[in-house]
């Protein structure tokens, strides 16, 4: 029914509009969504996640719609990328939809770290909290740490937006901003990396920085040209169905040097729309499979869905832990 919806009505309304509605609408049917989380809880170094399915970074710009997605069934939400100072994002429109694909050129838009700190102080909740940042200097990093490592058990540095300047960092810089951030941060660090670099380069940038990180994001969205898009250099990031060879190529590549989810933890992301394709990230390449098209496209009912999916699988295959699917 979603589907239809979508494909019908909320593809054909303007972008700010579905913005502006999205958030409400969702939180409508949090409210009245009665499935229980799947159970099906597994561990990434000490924290305890109830299950291997999540939102990655992108529509969840509050801890309010964070505690939402988590009750509609994800067991691991990232926030909305968060700057130390509150942003507009890119003019309209930002979000050409099509069929289980979109091209986006939001451009960071959020309300800054004051914002979230005050948020987070008055909030409460029983998940991992996952917070995704990006500064623009080192003394942006710093502040955007020390505001929120407080309320935050995992850091997702967002080396990797192509939708503002320098958003896609230079690897070396990267290396650099890594090592000086784990040596100011009391939380683990979590790097979000870009399908710009072919997988050898960004597997470099893991070997260089393994010892300070905890895991990886793979992958953010990749820059294409659209006319349509408002901003003046018509450059989006394509997401969803037809970016999937392009997450195989960079885990092919890395799963060959960390075998596994002891060796490496990876939160896998780009077009895992289907159910099939959660199976193959989680089974296969020993990752979690994390998404946000597939959500948007598909409706609130996707998270519950894909857990129940695999929890038949694992019933059906007798396997009695997420864990030992990922090792
Ligand atoms: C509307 C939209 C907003 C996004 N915003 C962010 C963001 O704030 N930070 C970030 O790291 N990635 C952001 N992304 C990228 C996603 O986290 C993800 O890497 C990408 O969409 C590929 O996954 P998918 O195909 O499941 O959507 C955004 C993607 C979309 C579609």
């Amino acid at each position: 029914m979603y589907k239809f919806f979508y494909n019908q009505i909320v593809s054909r309304l303007p972008d700010q509009l579905v913005e502006y509605f999205g958030g409400p609408f969702i939180g409508i049917i949090a409210t009245f969504h009665f499935n229980k989380i799947i159970s099906l809880p597994f561990t990434i170094a000490n924290l305890k996640f109830e299950n291997p399915v999540g939102m990655t970074s992108g529509w969840a710009d509050s801890p309010k719609k964070i505690n939402r997605i988590h009750k509609l069934g994800a067991g691991i939400v990232i926030s909305k990328t968060i700057t130390v100072d509150k942003r507009k994002g890119n003019p309209y429109p930002r979000i050409i939809r099509d069929k289980d694909i979109l091209i986006n050129s939001m451009g960071l838009p959020n309300n800054g770290v004051d914002w979230w700190e005050n948020k987070l102080k008055a909030n409460s909740n029983s998940h991992v909290r996952m917070h995704s940042i990006k500064g623009y200097t080192f003394e942006e990093w710093e502040i955007l740490i020390n505001k929120l490592e407080k309320f935050t058990e995992v850091f997702e540095l967002n080396l990797s937006c192509p939708n503002i300047q320098e958003g896609i960092m230079d690897l070396k810089e990267s290396m650099q901003l890594i090592n000086d951030i784990s040596s100011i941060s009391t939380k683990p660090i979590w790097l979000k990396l870009s399908p710009e670099y072919p997988p050898k380069q960004n597997l470099e940038l893991i070997n260089k920085v393994r010892s300070n990180i905890l895991g990886v994001t793979l992958i953010n969205t990749i820059p294409v040209e659209n006319n349509k898009l408002g901003n003046p250099m018509k450059i989006g990031g394509l997401s969803g169905r037809t970016i999937y060879p392009k997450l195989l190529q960079q885990l092919d590549t890395i799963r060959l040097s960390y075998f596994n989810h002891s060796e490496l933890p990876i939160m896998a992301t780009g077009g895992i729309v289907s159910n099939d394709r959660f199976w193959e990230i989680l089974s296969k390449y020993k990752a979690i499979p994390i998404g946000l098209t597939g959500f948007l496209t598909q409706g609130p009912k996707y998270y519950y869905n894909v857990a129940k999916y695999i929890k038949n699988q694992m019933d059906y295959n007798e396997i009695d832990s997420v864990n030992s699917i990922l090792e």
